[in-house]
């Protein structure tokens, strides 16, 4: 299958944390570790199954993607996309087609499919609205969408609430940078509202989170998430270096904050 790019479609790639940078891969494979579980469920309620028809868009590693083709056996079909395939290259098999693929600049696939999904992709386009549309004209009558998202703004650190919790600078410094370059902290909360007023059917929305504390894996994905955007937060003057190492360290020693909520929407297209 070829994609062709979008006519008059913008050349972008203008996400943040790229694929390619050092720890990437760990970064995101934390990622799954955490969130899969629960983005299974909300796909689960979506009606995978046997011979159903997917595609997994900005798909990462591809963990939910090598599910999916379990899920949906020989008889059905997985699509991964990503800007930068490099860790799904691997899954590749009859049932998984794997392909680069922006989602941004390169054309919509028009075959029709059962489940569409995606997780913490709008949250880093300044396109996040068009994406969404693509997405939808991606499903069959009848598919479902299930896109999932951050809200990183309705828990940070609030001391009134919990005197252990640790409002770290560099966390906000990283908060002001995806900001300043346009992205919507939000999204995640707003996404059940965004399925409604496209007109989407039995639309459902729930949210996860977790305590995030020194020494486990969720400092770890929060370290590397500050390490890879290091170098343009502290070229915007966000942070200084010396802060942003103070506050790695702490992350290994004395944390506690609540996590971004990730939000899960669901929503079906309707048959006619
Ligand atoms: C935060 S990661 C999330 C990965 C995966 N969905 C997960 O939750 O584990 C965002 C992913 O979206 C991909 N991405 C960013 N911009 C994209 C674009 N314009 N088109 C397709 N994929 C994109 C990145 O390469 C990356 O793999």
């Amino acid at each position: 299958m070829t994609i062709a790019a979008e006519p008059g479609a913008p050349a972008t790639n203008r996400y943040l944390i790229p694929n390619a940078a050092e720890g990437a891969g760990e970064r995101l494979r934390l990622l799954a570790e955490i969130f899969d579980p629960g983005s299974k469920d909300a796909i689960r309620r979506a009606g995978i199954c046997e011979g159903r028809s997917c595609w997994e868009v900005g798909a990462g590693t591809g963990s939910i993607a090598r599910w999916m083709a379990e899920e949906v056996g020989p008889r059905g079909r997985v699509l991964a996309t990503d800007l930068d395939p490099r860790f799904l290259q691997p899954l590749a098999g009859p049932t998984l087609e794997v392909l680069r693929h922006d989602v941004v600049a390169d054309a919509t696939p028009t075959e029709g499919f059962d489940i569409v999904h995606t997780r913490l992709l709008l949250f880093h386009l300044t396109e996040r609205e068009l994406v969404l549309d693509r997405l939808i004209a991606a499903l069959k009558p009848g598919g479902w969408l299930v896109v999932e998202d951050f809200d990183c703004l309705s828990t940070i650190p609030d001391a009134t609430a919990n005197p252990f919790e640790t409002p770290l600078q560099s966390v906000a410094a990283l908060r002001e940078f995806f900001a300043r370059s346009g992205l919507d902290l939000r999204i995640g909360r707003r996404l059940t509202g965004m399925l409604r007023a496209r007109g989407l059917a039995d639309v459902r929305g729930e949210g996860r989170m977790f305590m995030w504390q020194d020494g486990t894996i969720f400092s770890r994905f929060q370290r590397l998430t500050l390490e890879q955007a290091r170098e343009g937060m502290t070229r915007a003057g966000l942070v200084r270096p010396q802060q942003l190492d103070c506050d790695l360290e702490a992350m290994e020693l004395a944390f506690l904050a609540p996590s971004p909520v990730l939000w899960s929407a669901i929503g079906r297209r309707p048959a006619s």
